[in-house]
């Protein structure tokens, strides 16, 4: 049976680096040079958005694929394509935040407080930061058996960046039901970990 093989994984991050850098570089470029069509600011909030959802289901998908597969070596994608999840979704709250809400700090606040669809966002983003400043090794080995328990969170995080997406637009819902469905198959792949692991805490 075909195996990918490490030199195989370095080559997916050597390109994973070259499509997300190029995609960052290209809009911002275009925002900045007034090349892109329509609002500037809306466009880069939402491809940033996009970008940091598919970089989360993509990275969620990859335990499945790998065991349907039989290809373990696929795991080790895991952090990169993580942390590139927080990096596109730190830009989508940032591009709000400085070009939107020009750096009104209050004003956010109150968004995440009165707003249903921020407050789900702003937890989806704090669960990605805290397994991203935890995604090192030598913090890991820190952590033992609570690294595990903490980057479980990622499914609550995937749950609610879809929510925080189907809660955010206001015409078309096609897409975001695309996305619905996608986490929702994800999250039932995922089932039984999850029972054993509310057993395990029940027992403990
Ligand atoms: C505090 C954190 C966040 C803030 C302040 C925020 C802010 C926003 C805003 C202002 C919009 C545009 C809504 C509109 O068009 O009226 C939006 C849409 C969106 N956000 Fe977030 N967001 C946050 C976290 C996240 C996270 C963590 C993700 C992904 C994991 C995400 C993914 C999306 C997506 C996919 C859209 C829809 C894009 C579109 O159709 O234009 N957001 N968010």
């Amino acid at each position: 049976m075909y195996r990918i093989k490490p030199a195989h994984i370095t080559g997916i991050k050597v390109i994973t680096h070259g499509i997300c850098l190029g995609f960052i570089a290209l809009f911002y470029y275009w925002g900045f040079t007034d090349q892109l069509e329509g609002d500037p600011v809306k466009i880069l909030i939402h491809q940033m958005g996009i970008a940091a959802l598919n970089m989360l289901l993509l990275t969620l998908a990859l335990s499945p694929i790998a065991k349907t597969f039989r290809q373990s070596a696929l795991i080790k994608l895991r952090r990169l394509f993580g942390l590139y999840s927080f990096a596109f979704a730190a830009l989508h709250f940032t591009n709000y935040l400085v070009f939107d809400l020009q750096l009104d700090w209050a004003n956010l606040f109150e968004d995440i407080i009165k707003r249903p669809y921020m407050t789900v966002g702003f937890v989806s983003i704090i669960i990605l930061f805290a397994l991203s400043i935890t995604s090192p090794d030598n913090v890991k080995r820190k952590m033992k058996k609570h690294w595990q328990t903490l980057h479980n969170f990622v499914y609550l995080s995937g749950a609610l960046g879809v929510l925080h997406y189907i809660w955010s637009v206001k015409t078309s819902v096609g897409k975001p039901l695309v996305y619905l469905i996608i986490i929702t198959i994800l999250l039932v792949l995922r089932k039984d970990k999850a029972k054993h692991w509310i057993k395990k805490q029940f027992k403990a």
